[in-house]
């Protein structure tokens, strides 16, 4: 899929005319498409799939997966609030906490969502605070995968989870507190291209499970990569799904009637669903090298530059010629680029050019860094109009943390 299909017939220059430049836009209907994709990865009933909303937590993004009747996970307060007024019910909100505060847990708990710790020592804090109370355990398999070393989040190199050498100093804690354990979870990392590994982690976590009783839920993470270029060769998700499928048929019979197996995707639901339009403003050479000046600065879209992403970049107009140019944004910063070294049509002055595959990690990503505005985001909804989902900042914004 290609975001040819994210615009479908409209046109990025009246697009950006009318919403101002750069521009976010996403498809609904690919979004839909993504989530029924993921719900068959797994053909058993009691499979869910699980939304990583830091990927993006657009609101309207958000209503479009509830609608699909996805479950999702937060992160921190901020996104579990979001969710709620997304309409997602608390039973439908995973909170995966990560080295997070007694008022943290205390909002987590106050608002009644499912509740996941990530270490024994905040196992202890939280039993303090909702003794009797249910949880969940985020383990370590000891596998860890992803496309960059930033973002691989299991193995033995990682801060995250519990590691398996303490399974009986948690059960002393769940018995301290008189806390239940209802479920398990894990990610091994992001944007992986190895099956091999996804399905080495589920066996360690389907073992790690078996040595506790009455769990309901088994969360085997997300992290499924994607080709961020149409060139790329990444993972085959519909083998992955087929020995997923078939492994846990196997295993199920080890778990009560009513477990829960899930997923839990983040790019793969919405990253082929976005667009980032900008427009150029400088083309200039520099000891023989061609730059194209554009707004696209890493405050907008910092995944090259954090990591090294080389997005596929849409070049709209018509030129035949072919030249090798490097874009870059506003930001001041050498570090500024968006694509390095890249064969492309020949760009001009006020053209527009777009980022593929920028759904996720996009916008969620964004910041003010040099005091610039974030960009506004547009959805093209199910029957094709385009939609304002979120306004681009004004200078204003810039002094909402202020007392004047
Ligand atoms: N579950 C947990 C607990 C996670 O930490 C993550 C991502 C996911 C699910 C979803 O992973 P996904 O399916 O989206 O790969 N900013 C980075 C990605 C960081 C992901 C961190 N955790 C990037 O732009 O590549």
């Amino acid at each position: 899929m290609n975001n040819h299909d994210v615009l479908i017939n409209r046109n990025p220059y009246e697009l950006i005319e009318k919403y101002g430049s750069p521009l976010y836009v996403y498809n609904e209907n690919i979004i839909r498409k993504k989530c029924n994709d993921m719900k068959s990865l797994v053909s058993l009933p009691n499979f869910t799939v699980n939304y990583s909303a830091k990927a993006n937590s657009n609101i309207e993004l958000l209503k479009i997966v509830h609608d699909e009747g996805l479950t999702v996970d937060a992160m921190s307060p901020g996104e579990i609030f979001v969710e709620l007024k997304a309409g997602f019910t608390p039973d439908r909100i995973l909170y995966i906490s990560n080295n997070v505060s007694e008022d943290e847990f205390k909002y987590a708990i106050d608002t009644n969502v499912k509740i996941s710790v990530d270490s024994v020592s905040q196992l202890e804090m939280y039993g303090k605070l909702n003794p009797g109370g249910d949880v969940f355990i985020r383990f370590n398999p000891g596998v860890g995968a992803g496309h960059h070393e930033k973002v691989i989040t299991g193995g033995k190199d990682t801060k995250f989870g519990v590691d398996q050498v303490f399974i009986e100093d948690v059960k002393v804690i769940l018995q301290k507190y008189n806390l239940k354990l209802i479920g398990v979870n894990q990610h091994i990392g992001s944007h992986f291209d190895d099956g091999d590994l996804y399905i080495a982690g589920v066996k360690s976590l389907l073992n790690i499970s078996k040595q506790f009783n009455g769990i309901k839920f088994i969360d085997f993470g997300g992290g499924f990569g994607l080709p961020n270029k149409k060139s790329d060769n990444y993972l085959n998700i519909q083998k992955l799904g087929n020995r997923l499928d078939k492994l846990l048929k196997e295993e199920i019979k080890y778990f009560d009637n009513d477990i829960t197996f899930m997923v839990e995707p983040g790019r793969y639901i919405v990253a082929e669903s976005g667009i980032l339009l900008g427009t150029v403003y400088s083309v200039k050479t520099n000891y023989n090298k061609k730059y194209i000046g554009t707004d696209l600065g890493f405050n907008t879209f910092i995944r090259p530059t954090l990591y090294d992403a080389d997005h596929e970049i849409e070049v709209f107009n018509n030129s035949k010629i072919e030249e090798k140019v490097t874009i870059v944004g506003n930001i001041c910063e050498s570090g500024d680029i968006m694509a390095k070294d890249r064969l492309l049509p020949k760009i001009s002055e006020n053209d527009i050019i777009g980022i593929r595959n920028t759904g996720a990690y996009g916008y969620s990503m964004c910041s003010n860094y040099n005091n610039r505005l974030r960009p506004a985001e547009v959805l093209i909804t199910k029957d094709g109009n385009d939609k304002l989902i979120r306004r681009r900042d004004t200078l204003e914004d810039l002094l909402n943390n202020y007392d004047y």
